[in-house]
């Protein structure tokens, strides 16, 4: 969602924020801004629509300054317009703000602003945060880093933000509150970023702010933090971290987009997502991150697993894989409803949230009831020192490396990968799987990375294919089993990026209504690789073509029943059948890939969307 990039220095600020701007893109966002400090004040310059359009506007405007604040907004409250873009100022024009997240109590702030006079020129939440930071330092009459905190003790909801003002040219302010804010430390510059994606190509000297950190940033001087919970201001000390990043991971590496880039990335993302945690000598799954919690774990009453998107797709995965191999009961929860319903929570339940950004608000509030509660909480997601890491009690990885398209595809890939070691590692200690079962589970988890590319070296039949769906209005995904969760994740993939209405249901339960949609119009992509419920899989086929509807089919190298009964075929390595999602999720990613490129649709950036969804 909306991004934050700002800079203090001695070099122009304006291209790196721009260049920042750019590597924020990624997160989704339909407005950008950019505000410079200059000697006559503060300037500011704001477009809807790409951070393109920003560049050109500025092409032969005065872009000087040393210190700037860029912003790309994903719009919450208020359409996207220039208006309502960020960078939002005081009314006399002395401060500047941009803000990731959301102002709760805004209504009842504004009206109390606006009872004093303030005129607002914007919809948005934030700003009434300029506003009310400028009133208190008015009526109180003390320096802004002061006047900062005292209004964010006033303020109800989540935010990253940062503040200049021509109080002081030279200083940069920085707050943060359940949105991600990170400081990097050069050498007699600071540069700041909603994530590390800005900052990498600069630095690897990172400060991870904390919840109710006010930072303050002066030119040569040392980053200066306190918090708004302490009613002393006591200065805290930075804690300075490297940056696991790095500036190829942010590129497209020869590729036409992210998103093939990454679906290539597969076989790395799988292997990496194994590495060091499997040792074939000793015969051991071993997940770091969690032995804590692994008794816990043993001898949890239920695993509750909550996420949101194809976190949800891989947390239907894992169920498949506990139940099947740990014997412990297991609920998969939408993260967004799950938060809301008065959940009955066990202190003896684990609850496990999935998530590829770790920053996803419903996920996160999920977490917290957890905790309140008394459940252990486990995290799995994808980017090291993210809120989920920070807020569970222990949790795995996925190493998929960053993902900068919108739509998922490494990291679901990496997330089955985790899940399965986990379910593997507390098996065997459990003593519910077979050792003959373990080690074929094992065996195959290893070649998987292999199975994955030779699915890959198939791009081109499949490019054959998407001509043909991309022609369709609608199309249908079926599956059973653990092939179910496949086809949710291959009509979420198809509709997000292509515009494509599609459905993803499990292959027996259409004839209780679906069924009706069936023509000869209504391609049926159905996940059928050899799994115990094939036969059942072939008759719900059956149904299909009597009413005329065309089917796709994923199935096993050398299978002839379903794909005698199909009119495209793409098929995919032996695997058991409890692992085919690292499998057959692959074509349906390079599917909708190709159909989203034939319709002209931006694949990474798809309309509406946003690769973190910071706001519940
Ligand atoms: C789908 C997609 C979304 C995310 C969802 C959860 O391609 O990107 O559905 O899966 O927003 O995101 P995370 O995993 O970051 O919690």
């Amino acid at each position: 969602m909306c991004g934050i990039v700002a800079y203090l220095g001695q070099k122009d600020a304006y291209p790196i924020l721009l260049k920042g701007l750019y590597r924020l893109e990624y997160r989704g966002y339909d407005s950008a801004g950019v505000a410079l400090m200059q000697e006559s004040g503060i300037k500011m310059f704001k477009k809807k629509g790409r951070v393109e359009e920003l560049q050109k506007f500025c092409e032969n405007l005065d872009t000087s300054g040393t210190l700037g604040i860029a912003h790309t907004r994903w719009a919450t409250h208020g359409e996207p317009n220039e208006q309502n873009a960020h960078p939002h100022v005081s009314e006399d024009g002395s401060m500047a703000l941009i803000h990731n997240g959301i102002v709760e109590n805004y209504v009842v702030l504004k009206q109390q602003l606006v009872n004093q006079g303030v005129a607002f020129k914007s919809e948005t939440d934030t700003e009434v945060l300029v506003h009310l930071i400028k009133s208190v330092q008015d009526k109180e009459g003390i320096p802004l880093p002061e006047a900062v905190t005292i209004a964010l003790r006033m303020v109800e909801g989540t935010y990253a933000l940062a503040i200049i003002s021509t109080e002081n040219p030279d200083q940069l302010i920085v707050a943060k509150k359940g949105s991600p804010l990170l400081v990097g430390i050069g050498d007699n510059e600071y540069f700041i970023g909603s994530d590390g994606a800005p900052i990498v190509e600069y630095t690897k000297q990172v400060v991870y702010l904390e919840d109710g950190d006010v930072g303050v940033i002066s030119r040569d001087k040392p980053l200066r933090i306190s918090n708004v919970n302490d009613s002393e201001r006591l200065p805290k000390s930075p804690y300075i971290q490297t940056l696991e990043l790095s500036l190829e991971q942010l590129e497209k590496g020869g590729f036409d987009t992210y998103m093939l880039k990454e679906i290539y990335e597969q076989p790395k993302a799988v292997r990496d997502s194994m590495r060091g945690r499997i040792n074939l000598e000793k015969d051991v799954v071993s997940l770091g991150g969690i032995i804590e919690y692994e008794q816990k774990m043993l001898n949890a009453r239920r695993f509750i697993i909550v996420a949101c998107g194809t976190s949800w797709h891989s947390g239907l995965i894992a169920e498949h894989l506990f139940e099947t191999l740990v014997r412990i009961p297991v609920e998969v929860e939408y993260a967004s409803e799950f938060r809301y319903r008065n959940p009955i929570i066990y202190e003896d339940d684990v609850l496990i949230a999935i998530s590829q950004s770790g920053e996803t608000a419903d996920t996160l509030a999920a977490v917290e009831i957890g905790k309140k509660r008394g459940a252990t909480v486990i995290g799995i997601c994808n980017v090291v020192g993210s809120t989920m890491a920070r807020e569970t009690m222990a949790g795995s990885y996925s190493h998929a490396g960053p993902e900068i398209g919108v739509a998922c595809t490494k990291t679901f890939t990496a997330q089955i990968t985790v899940l399965a070691l986990m379910a593997l590692s507390l098996a065997k200690k459990k003593g519910t799987i077979p050792m003959s079962l373990y080690h074929k589970l094992l065996n195959d988890l290893e070649t998987a990375p292999e199975k994955i590319e030779s699915v890959l070296r198939q791009e081109q039949k499949i490019q054959r294919i998407a001509q043909y769906v991309a022609t369709k209005q609608n199309a249908m995904f079926l599956g059973r089993g653990v092939s179910f969760p496949v086809a949710l994740e291959g009509a979420l993939k198809l509709k997000e990026i292509s515009y494509i209405h599609a459905e993803g249901y499990p292959a027996a339960e259409i004839k209780h209504g679906p069924i009706a949609l069936i023509d000869t119009n209504m391609p049926v992509i159905v996940v059928a690789p050899e799994q115990h419920i094939y036969d059942k899989v072939v008759s719900n086929i059956q149904e299909i073509i009597a009413r005329k509807g065309t089917i796709i089919s994923i199935v096993n190298e050398g299978d002839t029943t379903v794909s005698g009964m199909s009119k495209f075929t793409i098929e995919v390595p032996g695997i058991d059948e409890l692992l085919t999602p690292l499998v057959t999720t692959i074509p349906l990613q390079l599917l909708s890939y190709h159909v989203a490129l034939i319709r002209d649709c931006d694949v990474d950036k798809p309309r509406n969307l946003a690769k973190s969804v910071s706001v519940e």
